[in-house]
């Protein structure tokens, strides 16, 4: 993908509305219902999805405390009314975000992105807490094309060895986050909510298609892994699938909502 801009964060927030799992988001919804006043920290907040994607659904009063480390996303983020932005590097201060009255922790999209240490310092940072944590759209390898190409499957494999490069947090889970995030609650003692929240991007989601396969060509060139010539023909015969209308595309990601087993 063609990094983070925030105009690629609100191009695939009404794909990633519509992925989240519903039964994960009831179960999220489920635990706060007989409280009157929740204190949220969002982890790597963007622009603001999970506010919007769950700040409905949650019948307490909320108090959002929403981290980034990207001024301009927070700045966009900024305007709510019982949301603070709080500009935090999270692979240095992870705590800093948890310390204070936390009822839930949530993050979206990034767990993918996190070393596997990274991962379990907030698996255990959160246990000392007894906060609940709800972790949407961690990617998990699966990507399905429609029509096939002869390259799918070396270019998936390519994606993938990319994801697992360094995005700050030491190397990425990137395809593996997904289970492994499952696994890391459930060694704290936490009971694990989970189920797929998969982009199915339609012959109509043009725009979105093609922002991924370019990214994802991008990506793969990056590695090496794959000629230019190779890459090149795949884009383009996948791009003009889009173009006609032809092409859908369906990726995996798991959507968590894990609690301490005795919580509150
Ligand atoms: C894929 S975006 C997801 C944003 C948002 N949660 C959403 O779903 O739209 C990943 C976010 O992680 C943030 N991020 C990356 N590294 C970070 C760090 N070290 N500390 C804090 N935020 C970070 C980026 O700025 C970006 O907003």
């Amino acid at each position: 993908m063609s990094g983070f801009a925030a105009d690629w964060l609100a191009l695939r927030e009404p794909h990633d509305l519509r992925a989240r799992n519903r039964v994960v988001l009831e179960a999220v919804v489920e635990a706060f219902a007989d409280q009157p006043s929740i204190n949220i920290a969002d982890l790597a907040c963007g622009t603001g999805s999970t506010l919007r994607a769950l700040g409905p659904h949650l019948t307490a009063r909320q108090n959002w405390r929403r981290f980034d480390n990207d001024l301009s996303r927070l700045a966009r983020a900024a305007n709510a009314p019982n949301a603070t932005a709080v500009p935090l590097d999270l692979a240095l201060d992870l705590e800093g975000a948890l310390d204070g009255p936390v009822d839930l922790v949530t993050t979206s999209a990034l767990l993918d992105l996190v070393s596997e240490d990274w991962l379990a310092r907030l698996t255990v940072e959160a246990a000392a807490r007894r906060i609940p944590v709800y972790a949407a759209l961690s990617y998990d390898g699966r990507v399905e094309f429609e029509p096939a190409h002869a390259m799918d499957r070396k270019i998936v494999t390519a994606v993938n060895a990319h994801q697992r490069r360094d995005k700050g947090f030491g190397p990425a889970l990137g395809p593996k986050a997904a289970a492994v995030v499952v696994e890391r609650f459930e060694r704290v003692g936490y009971s694990v909510v989970h189920g797929a929240a998969d982009w199915v991007f339609g012959a109509a989601d043009r725009e979105i298609q093609t922002e991924v396969l370019s990214g994802w060509a991008a990506a793969v060139r990056e590695t090496g892994d794959l000629s230019l010539p190779d890459v090149m023909n795949w884009l383009t015969q996948r791009r003009d699938w889009v173009a006609s209308g032809q092409s859908s595309i369906r990726v995996g990601h798991v959507d968590v909502f894990a609690r301490p087993t005795d919580t509150r």
